[in-house]
């Protein structure tokens, strides 16, 4: 297959309605075949469905979709598959019981006489993985997978099946730059190898940087599409949300002096996190830096109930705080923003305002009893449109919102709390620029009004603008720590355990 002619795939007049919501009206492009083609938009703009509808995982309203000359009318993904296409979903939701391995040659597994070669698919697999230069365990199952290499395993997924065209929507939301960096030398291969690849991004500066032509949505309507060297991100982001969403500076205090709020001494978690120690101060935003695998997440975890720890203390305002579930960690005024909103965050089946309203469901249930309704209600209202959730209905399920304003909403909840201990994980992945913005604000908000933050990014910009304080992790230990504003390269080679001094 791989000598066949790149595939052109051709929208024409395609239109979807929801109930109350048009996520894409009349909308036409042509992505030529063998290229880059970048999708952007605003959260909730119609991305992910234009993706879907080229994948056969949706059928369109109205219009049609050619691939080459030929009208095709997928009535799922599977069809798809076997007509070449392969999507990378934004909502990753390959089968948890799976091995990677099984996962990844998912009804295209090498058969003789109807049997499932296990050994050549094995062999097959290394190749892959060593081709593509991943590291990824495939005998891992990948219900325990972190985000990162679920992301992965689904990029193996469409490499493997050897499909002419691939749609990847926002597959570098929870990568790192390294993994990034593997993942567009992956498209540039693809792309010489005749492949067609449709790459949703918010990250413009990769859509510039990667994609041959970009096509801009708002609101469900197509505003254009156009070579990228006619593009700049100013003229995306015009293009976007109609004006320039400018980039915040925040101020950041020197020299606090406020006391500490959150004091974690000794923690340990055998194999995963090492002596650490850390104070934050109320007001105070402490990032933290670390390649995927360091050890960031699984602290963010342990101090915050998710995960259990073999020693160690944790204190908030002064009080020594057993913390052996997430209710204890907020029953002691912690908040936590996880990483994962599929897995660890939102209840999909419920709607926007229960989601909203609920810190946790069943620890507000047992523990308060009654909930005061009518004042929360009032202030998600006020949330929602202070984060543009899109609609913002709080009557609407939560599985259909848009991936970025659902992100938005697992941000919404922990800030009706004013927390003591706000605790973030990827906060803004998957989220647009504009919102970005609100979200980085409404941080910087709650330090200023004394929560004690702790900020894990896998963008590293976003940990360097907003945090005060930046400690580095490495294998489980904080292995170096930096005051406001640090450069750049040298949180890096701190990252990679290169250079400078180690605190031990
Ligand atoms: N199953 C559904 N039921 C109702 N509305 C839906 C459904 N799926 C999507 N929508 C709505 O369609 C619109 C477009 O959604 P889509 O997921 O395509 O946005 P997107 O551009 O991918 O956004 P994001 O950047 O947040 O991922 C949104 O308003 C969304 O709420
Ligand atoms: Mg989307």
């Amino acid at each position: 297959m791989s000598s066949a002619a790149a595939a052109r795939v051709r929208l024409v007049e395609i239109g979807k309605r929801y109930s109350g919501t048009t996520a894409l009206d009349n909308v036409s492009v042509v992505v030529a075949g063998g290229t880059v083609h970048g999708l952007v938009g605003a959260n909730g703009a119609g991305k992910s469905t234009l993706g879907k509808i080229i994948g056969g995982v949706i059928r369109p309203d109205d219009g049609q979709l050619f691939v080459d000359d030929r009208q095709v009318r997928y009535t799922s993904p599977r069809e798809a598959r076997i007509d070449g296409i392969a999507t990378i979903s934004q909502e990753l939701s390959p089968m948890p019981h799976m091995s990677v391995i099984e996962s990844v040659y998912f009804g295209i597994e090498p058969r003789r006489f109807g049997l499932v070669q296990w050994r050549q698919m094995r062999r097959q697999y290394e190749k892959l993985i060593s081709l593509w230069g991943f590291e990824l365990d495939g005998n891992a199952k990948v219900g325990m997978l972190r985000t990162a290499d679920k992301q992965k395993t689904e990029i193996l997924r469409a490499v493997a099946a050897d499909a002419r065209v691939i749609v990847m929507d926002e597959p570098t939301s929870s990568l790192t730059s390294v993994e990034t960096k593997t993942l567009h030398r992956m498209i540039r291969t693809l792309r010489e190898g005749g492949r067609t690849i449709v790459y949703v991004s918010h990250f413009l500066d990769e859509v510039l940087e990667l994609a041959d032509t970009v096509t801009v949505l708002r609101s469900g309507h197509l505003v254009r599409t156009a070579p990228v060297a006619e593009e700049t991100e100013e003229s995306l982001v015009a293009g976007m949300f109609g004006a320039a969403a400018a980039a915040e500076h925040f101020e950041k205090p020197r020299n606090l002096t406020t006391p500490v709020v959150l004091d974690v001494s000794g923690l340990h978690r055998k194999g995963v996190l090492r002596d650490i120690s850390l104070q934050i101060r109320s007001g105070e935003i402490v990032g933290l830096a670390g390649l995927v695998g360091s050890g960031r997440s699984e602290l963010a975890r342990a101090i915050s109930g998710a995960d259990p720890i073999d020693g160690g203390t944790i204190a908030v305002d002064g009080t020594a705080r057993a913390i052996r579930s997430p209710a204890d960690a907020m029953a002691a005024g912690m908040a936590f923003v996880p990483e994962s909103r599929k897995d660890d965050g939102l209840f999909l089946e419920l709607s926007v305002a229960a989601n909203t309203t609920f810190a946790d469901l069943r620890s507000v249930a047992s523990r308060l009893g009654i909930l005061r309704l009518a004042l929360e209600r009032a202030k998600t209202s006020s949330l929602l449109k202070l984060l543009s959730v899109e609609p913002p209905v709080p009557s609407m399920k939560t599985a259909n919102l848009s991936g970025g304003n659902q992100q938005k909403l697992m941000f919404a909840r922990w800030m009706l709390r004013g927390p003591r201990v706000l605790i973030l994980d990827e906060p803004t992945r998957g989220v647009d620029v504009a919102a970005r913005a609100a979200i980085h604000r409404l941080i910087n908000n709650l330090a200023a009004e004394g929560s004690a933050v702790l900020l894990i990014s896998s963008e590293i910009e976003e940990v360097l603008g907003l945090a005060h304080r930046v400690l580095v992790m490495r294998r489980g230990s904080i292995t170096r720590e930096f005051g406001a504003d640090p450069p750049l390269d040298a949180v890096m080679e701190a990252a990679f355990g290169l250079g400078g001094r180690t605190i031990e």
